[in-house]
């Protein structure tokens, strides 16, 4: 599973999708060359901001438990009978055996909300500020969700079925490959460095694959995030991709391309570096 995989034509104007898609559940949780290396990143943050990481409220344990033990069957791993963690302990031991960051959402209050999450690798976002809240105010620093999203996401989660998961992507360009991008980079200038003659190199583009799947016995929907990320260059054997992706930059209206700034940043530079390269755009 590669980042590029994950670019196609979104036809104009802009808005946001649901974009979501049936999941074979072999896809679930994807294990690959980097599991040792993610693994190693992961267990540095959370050596160093446990806090900021794993949130797990009261009444989110059956929740948790009963994810766990499907993490634990999807990845066959045995002997959960001779170690089962407790309260906040179930998400992160989960969290310590996939590549993917976990979000346990449950119904609170007439609203769907984060009661549980290890989050150690976020795209430019504030995990703790999220923590106990519901869709709505998770997505609240998001031009036009209430717009574009809000109702449908809502009706979603309450008619998203077990038997029935599915798939989502988001796409980011950094310059930035760490796992983890702080908050600040999100309104990051760019860097002065980066020309054409390096951008491909420099510039990374960053999709997060995401699975929405139910869990019957706590009523509860696990939002999985698995950061995917490979430099521009790769993407001068995919002229289709490559197309897309800079037909897709240009087309973002100002105020996404604020919200977006460390993905807009590079855009006209992008396009130059692009046709340079010899892809015909229009
Ligand atoms: C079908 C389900 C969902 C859809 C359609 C959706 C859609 C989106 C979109 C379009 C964005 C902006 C993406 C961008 O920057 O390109 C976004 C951002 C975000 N989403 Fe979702 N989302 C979904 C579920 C969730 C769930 C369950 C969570 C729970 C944690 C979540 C957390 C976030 C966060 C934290 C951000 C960044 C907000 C910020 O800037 O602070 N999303 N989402």
């Amino acid at each position: 599973m590669l980042a590029i995989d994950f670019i196609r034509d979104e036809p104009g104007p802009f808005h946001w999708r649901m974009g979501v898609r049936p999941l074979d559940l072999n896809k679930w949780l994807v294990k690959d060359a980097r599991f040792e290396a993610d693994l190693a990143e992961l267990r540095l943050q959370l050596a160093e901001r446990r806090a900021e990481i794993i949130y797990c409220e009261k009444g989110s344990e059956i929740a948790c438990a009963e994810i766990y033990a499907a993490i634990r069957a999807h990845c066959s791993i045995s002997g959960a009978e001779t170690f089962v963690p407790v309260g906040a302990g179930i998400i992160e031991a989960a969290r310590l055996v996939v590549q993917e960051d976990l979000c346990v959402m449950t119904r609170k209050n007439g609203f769907w909300a984060m009661t549980a999450c290890a989050v150690a690798f976020p795209t430019s976002w504030d995990v703790q500020s999220k923590f106990g809240r519901g869709l709505d105010e998770i997505h609240e620093p998001v031009p036009r969700y209430s717009k574009d999203l809000s109702k449908s996401m809502n009706v979603f989660f309450d008619r998203l079925r077990a038997e029935a998961p599915v798939w989502r992507s988001n796409r980011t360009l950094s310059d930035r490959s760490s796992l983890r991008l702080e908050p600040s980079t999100r309104t990051q200038e760019a860097e002065t460095e980066i020309t054409i003659n390096n951008v491909g190199d420099r510039v990374f583009l960053r999709v997060e694959y995401q699975t929405l799947r139910k869990f019957p016995i706590s009523d509860s929907v696990l939002f999985t995030i698995r950061i995917l990320q490979q430099p521009l260059r790769d993407l001068l054997d995919e002229p289709v991709a490559l197309r897309s992706l800079v037909r897709g930059l240009a087309q973002m209206p100002s105020d996404i391309a604020h919200y977006k700034r460390g993905t807009s940043n590079y855009e006209k530079l992008i396009a130059e570096w692009a046709k340079e390269s010899g892809l015909e755009i229009s």
